[in-house]
């Protein structure tokens, strides 16, 4: 810093280096003083009118009242004022007539996708579309029938299917027959030793003497050409059902199908939203 200021008239503050850089005392902007003014103004309004400086144990309230999570409750209820007739009607008629009324119907179709991807989705893929090992829900296919009262209670107990393993009670050509008999009849093809087997080891018992399976046990329909479990080709996974059966206690390899019981994780009126839910996606009959 110099002690003798070779730039007496343009205003510096004295601080001199290096001989020529200096500090100048210009005064700032306006245009910056009043915005520093205006956000001291700002800052004033806001702690008066909104919740603001924090105190030991609570907090300035602000003259309004107004709080987030206030606006956010009183969104809700405006939401909730306007769904309450529809859920009213809802807990008071049953699947069927909530089916039966269009308006309703329209609601539980735009409202039920919410509890649909929360609790079912994830199994049965987006809109039912059905994932490997879970059935699809948007076909007309039905494992336990697809009228609204079938599906309603699908969901409200769960199902599961139950179909022996096959490894210890039949031979391996035995079992190859059955697969080729199975996965022919939905091609149209009728083998007749195969069909002698089928209604010969007992499995008309379950699946029906036609093959088309019983809605009360959950049999798949083996003639339609839509196969439950199909991983790789068709008879490779027929091959394996008929080998290792499904939910067969003790059987490693068995396929695992279990529908869960929603008894007590919706409500009831939720349970008959989904009932319609997924009965409007176009397979119930
Ligand atoms: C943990 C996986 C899982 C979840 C979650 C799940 N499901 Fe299922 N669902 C299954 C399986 C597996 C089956 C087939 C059961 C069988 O094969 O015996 C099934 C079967 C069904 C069926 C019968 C299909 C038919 O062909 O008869 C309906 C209807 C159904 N689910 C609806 C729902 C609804 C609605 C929800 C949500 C509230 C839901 N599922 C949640 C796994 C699941
Ligand atoms: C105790 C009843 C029962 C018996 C006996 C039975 N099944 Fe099944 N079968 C089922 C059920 C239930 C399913 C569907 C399981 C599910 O999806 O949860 C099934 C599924 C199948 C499937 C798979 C269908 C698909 O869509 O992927 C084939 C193939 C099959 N059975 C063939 C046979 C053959 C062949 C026999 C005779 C050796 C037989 N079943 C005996 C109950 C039975």
């Amino acid at each position: 810093m110099s002690e003798h200021n070779p730039f007496p008239d343009e205003g510096n503050t004295g601080h001199i280096w290096d001989d020529n850089i200096r500090e100048l005392a210009n005064p700032v902007p306006n245009w910056w003083m009043m915005a520093f003014y205006a956000s001291i103004a700002f800052v004033i309004g806001y702690v008066v009118i909104y919740p603001s400086i924090p105190l030991a144990t609570s907090h300035t309230k602000g003259v309004t009242g107004w709080t987030a999570i206030g606006e956010y409750k009183a969104a809700i209820a405006e939401v909730e004022a306007i769904r309450k007739p529809f859920e009213d009607k809802i807990a008071a008629k049953t699947a069927q007539e909530i089916l039966a009324d269009e308006e309703l119907s329209a609601y539980v179709e735009a409202s039920g996708k919410v509890i649909f991807g929360d609790n079912c989705a994830a199994c049965h893929g987006n809109g039912g579309a059905g994932n490997v090992g879970f059935p699809v829900l948007a076909d007309d296919d039905w494992l336990y029938g697809g009228t609204i009262g079938q599906i309603q209670t699908t969901i409200t107990n769960g199902r599961k299917g139950m179909m022996p393993a096959h490894a210890a009670t039949l031979s391996a050509d035995e079992i190859s027959t059955l697969a080729s008999y199975v996965v022919g009849l939905s091609e149209g093809k009728v083998d007749e030793k195969g069909k002698a087997l089928f209604q010969g080891k007992a499995c008309f018992a379950c699946h029906g003497m036609d093959a088309k399976g019983m809605a009360a046990l959950g049999s798949a329909n083996l003639t339609d050409g839509i196969w439950r479990f199909n991983e790789a080709d068709i008879l490779a996974s027929a091959t394996r059902t008929i080998t290792h059966g499904v939910n067969a206690a003790g059987d490693d390899e068995t396929r695992n199908a279990e529908m869960p019981s929603f008894k007590d994780k919706l409500s009831e009126a939720d349970i008959k939203k989904m009932a319609v839910y997924v009965y409007k996606f176009g397979g119930g009959k």
